[in-house]
């Protein structure tokens, strides 16, 4: 089986972009633009990773291992061009470099897609020697053009940087979306070749393609989408970055069986999983590690993050789930209710106006409008037991660490303190007087009868 090494490029420059990220760190849908790239290329068989970082990153470094463990770090400290930190990352390895595949990536292109690196892996095993990644678009400033002689041969890549196009070349309209898979043998007799002799004073990666061309080696064209080779600057251009990759998102949800019936106003996590026959309306943001099963749904304006909803469970509108949670089967969590760090189980109704945190709450339990578990003592947060089919009245209060037994009640308004057995009524509010025509007389006496 061939071997292949995967560069990933992110040395360059490292752009914050306004924030105090490094510019490879920043998220899109929850994940880095780093772990995005690493994610595409890390299925590929029998790869090994070298990730060329820019010199004390630790964070960096840290990303990249946390995503691929056994990725290889190799540092450029003076940026001089893509090709210096291809060469820099060849030269940290003491495994033979002349053997294999080589693809090269770039750590601020996060959406590069795994079936694109497959295809251009693919080309390189059909007597390819070099896969240059491109799309067809005939203005877009700032990319690579592919050039073609006159027998239609990608010969030369021309960098957008003010540098006039030779004459006997053809610009294909077809730009460089900056990724690259050649055969080991081909590119390390050719790297040190490249030379810094440009506007930019930078050692071209793309000034391959020539070098290559002139001693006969063939380089095909793979051709990928324009979106994947979108990077970011700015952060208008993060935001775009963002738009692209959840339209893919909801594209692939909607593929998959999930209803979305306003697919523009919802957002996802990269790892967001829900089951086919899933229903998500409008304006519903989901945070990271997020599950949904078959047949749940999700009502308008709901924000959930890091929670289980199990089958045919209801939730929102205007809902909050948060990490931790847990929705049983069936369960109905309402308007203006949170939970947070819970256990729900089957068919458990929260339907208005609660806070439910550090609790368990057994099947078919009924929390009232209104129910808060008081969680926290100012110091450190305690749980909150309740039996199946218990009923909470609305607008309790119960201050946790308590107990209210199976099949219980809990009087409205209480404030509950101690546990309550099950099946008993616990009553823990000030006792209601009735004081028969005090009213008119009060007016009486203000003249107001
Ligand atoms: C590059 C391509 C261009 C292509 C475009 C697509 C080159 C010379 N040009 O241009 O043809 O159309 O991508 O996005 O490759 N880097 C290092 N060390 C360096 C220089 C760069 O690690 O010394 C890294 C950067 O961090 C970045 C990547 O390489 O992740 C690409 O470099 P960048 O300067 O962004 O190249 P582009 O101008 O985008
Ligand atoms: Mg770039």
């Amino acid at each position: 089986m061939t071997h292949i090494t995967i560069i990933i490029l992110a040395a360059g420059q490292g752009k914050r972009m306004g924030t105090q990220t490094p510019k490879v760190l920043n998220p899109i849908a929850g994940q880095s633009m780093l772990a995005h790239t690493l994610n595409a290329a890390k299925h590929t068989p029998n790869a090994k990773y070298i990730l060329v970082s820019p010199p004390n990153q630790k964070t960096i470094t840290a990303e990249a291992k946390r995503v691929i463990p056994h990725i290889a770090i190799a540092t450029q400290t003076n940026p001089k061009g893509t090709a210096h930190a291809v060469q820099i990352a060849l030269q940290s390895t003491p495994t033979p470099q002349n053997k294999g595949h080589i693809l090269i990536l770039y750590g601020d292109t996060p959406l590069i897609q795994q079936s694109t690196i497959a295809k251009m892996l693919q080309t390189l095993n059909e007597n390819a020697d070099c896969a240059i990644c491109a799309f067809h678009e005939p203005h877009a400033p700032g990319y690579g053009k592919l050039l073609e002689n006159a027998k239609g041969e990608t010969i030369a890549i021309a960098e957008d940087d003010g540098s006039p196009i030779p004459s006997h070349l053809r610009d294909t309209g077809w730009k460089n979306a900056g990724f690259l898979a050649i055969h080991a043998e081909k590119l390390t007799p050719l790297l040190p070749k490249i030379t810094s002799d440009n506007p930019q004073k930078e050692r071209y990666l793309t000034d391959l393609v020539a070098l290559a061309a002139a001693r006969g080696f063939s380089c095909r064209r793979v051709e990928c989408e324009k979106s994947e080779s979108l990077g970011a600057n700015n952060l208008a251009e993060l935001a775009q970055l963002e738009a692209v990759y959840q339209n893919r998102l909801r594209q692939k949800m909607m593929r998959n069986g999930v209803r979305l019936t306003a697919p523009d106003t919802v957002h996802f996590s990269f790892d967001t999983r829900l089951e086919k026959g899933v229903s998500v309306a409008p304006y519903v943001v989901f945070g990271r590690g997020v599950r949904a099963g078959q047949g749940a749904t999700i009502h308008a304006f709901s924000h959930i993050e890091g929670a289980e909803i199990a089958e045919g469970a209801e939730i929102g509108p205007f809902a909050r789930i948060r990490p931790g949670a847990s929705i049983g089967k069936e369960a109905r969590i309402g308007n203006f209710v949170e939970v947070k760090n819970s256990a729900l189980a089957k068919g458990v109704k929260a339907s208005h106006l609660a806070y439910i945190g550090d609790a368990e709450i057994g099947a078919e339990a009924n929390i009232g409008a209104g129910v808060i578990t008081c969680n926290y003592d100012g110091a450190e947060k305690h749980k909150t037991k309740i039996g199946d089919s218990a009923f909470v009245g609305s607008n309790s209060a119960l201050i946790a660490p308590v107990r209210i037994g199976a099949g219980a009640y809990v009087g409205s308004g209480s404030v509950i303190e101690e546990d309550v057995a099950p099946d008993s009524l616990a009553l823990a509010r000030a006792k209601q007087i009735v004081k028969t025509g005090w009213a008119a007389k009060w007016r009486k006496r203000r003249g107001s009868a």
